[in-house]
């Protein structure tokens, strides 16, 4: 029995929205990606990443590197590629999945044959093979991507000298810091700076989560999710600790195991954690904004942002329920996306990534964050 026997008749095939390589380095040498072109013309660099965007949200395992990349295939070889067992000395390639942005990112895998100079390639974005394979993209429901895409590209002949290889975002996304903000407070200063952490600079995953206590506080928490964090100081870390990461989203909970958070759930959705760490495509939490305002792009063109409108539809319909968070009317007090130019809203983006998908790709470890940083 294999997912596509529990696809709703409604749902629709996945589409590539686009896929996307790094061609060049911006002026701090981080990797700026292009669209690849269908018709085979884009030069990109032998260190990079390639981002593949779809229209649905998917199932992360159909996307995983648990399968070795599987729903990809990447070769010097170019002949046609109908399923991964065709695909001739594959490149290795290490998939993370963001649901925000529905976007898989592949980066090349320290220690294995990379992108050669100058040579010619072909990406062929795959199907399952059939009904019960566990490899080729699927959306949540399990429905299949539409058709393979294939795009030829060619690696430029010669690297930039500041080109290095592209590996995941890592660093203090809990408790990073606005450095702007760090620059302007006379509080973080001086000889004997009143706030030598300078923890009011706070604009990490703690600061976002905070946002939300007004709701979510203390022996009154609703849904028993506490995400009272010790705001302004950050410093409490047991309420995520206690009803937040590895557990189980309350209204998740069906069947028999229902109380223990579950990684591979046989249908997906069921007895979803809160925060899985390493996993943004599995928490719930996420899934809960993802379903609201604030993570509308206001720069979507209108037939687009009604697809993705009935695309979250389709996720309350399958799993996620109740109401979005933070629930309107209430002002929104941060944005996946920013809605004018200069936006504060915002949460910060790091390598593409929000800072609150990079915290939990990067194990969603929380700690104090008026303490200082201990070097590892
Ligand atoms: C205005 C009050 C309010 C605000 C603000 C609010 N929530 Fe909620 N939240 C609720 C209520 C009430 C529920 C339970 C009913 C529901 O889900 O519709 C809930 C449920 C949840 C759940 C489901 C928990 C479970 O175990 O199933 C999650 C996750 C959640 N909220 C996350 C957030 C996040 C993240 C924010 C900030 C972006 C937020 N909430 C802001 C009131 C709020």
């Amino acid at each position: 029995m294999g997912e596509a026997s529990l696809q709703p008749i409604d749902a629709p095939p996945v589409q590539l929205i686009e896929a996307r390589a790094t061609t060049s380095l911006d002026q701090n040498y981080q990797p700026v990606r292009t669209a690849l072109d269908p018709a085979g013309t884009t030069e990109v660099l032998s260190t990079a990443s390639l981002v593949l965007k779809f229209d649905r949200f998917l199932l992360p395992s159909s996307v995983s590197g648990a399968v070795g990349a599987e729903f990809v295939c990447v070769s010097g070889d170019l002949a046609p590629v109908e399923t991964y067992a065709d695909c001739v000395n594959p490149l290795a390639l290490a998939p993370t999945y963001n649901p925000v942005q529905r976007e898989v990112i592949l980066r090349q895998i320290e220690g294995m044959p990379g992108l050669e100079l100058g040579a010619r390639y072909a990406l062929t974005v795959l199907r399952p093979a059939d009904e019960a394979a566990p490899a080729g993209v699927r959306a949540f429901d399990g429905a299949p991507l539409g058709s393979n895409t294939r795009i030829e590209f060619t690696v430029a002949s010669a690297l930039p000298p500041q080109a290095m290889p592209e590996r995941p975002p890592s660093g203090d996304f809990f408790c990073q810091r606005d450095l702007e903000c760090v620059a302007g407070t006379a509080d973080c200063q001086g000889d004997a700076p009143l706030d030598p952490t300078c923890v009011g600079c706070v604009r990490g995953a703690a600061y976002y989560l905070s946002t939300c206590v007004g709701c979510h506080i203390d022996g009154s928490a609703a849904a028993g999710l506490n995400l009272n964090l010790g705001g302004p100081m950050f410093n409490r870390i047991e309420p995520l600790l206690e009803t937040v990461i590895g557990h189980a989203a309350h209204q998740t909970q069906m069947g028999e195991k229902a109380h223990v958070a579950e990684t591979s759930p046989e249908r997906f959705g069921r007895a979803m954690p809160l925060i899985d760490p390493g996993n943004p495509g599995n928490s719930y939490l996420l899934y809960k904004i993802l379903i609201g305002q604030i993570a509308l792009d206001p720069s979507l063109p209108a037939d687009e942002a009604e697809k993705l409108r009935q695309e979250t539809e389709r996720l309350q319909a399958a799993f996620v329920v109740g109401m979005p968070m933070p629930p309107p009317p209430s002002k929104p007090l941060f944005r996946f996306h920013p809605q004018a130019p200069d936006d504060r809203s915002v949460t910060p983006y790091v390598d593409g990534i929000d800072i609150l998908s990079a915290w939990i790709l990067d194990g969603a470890e929380p700690r104090d964050c008026s303490a200082p940083v201990t070097p590892p």
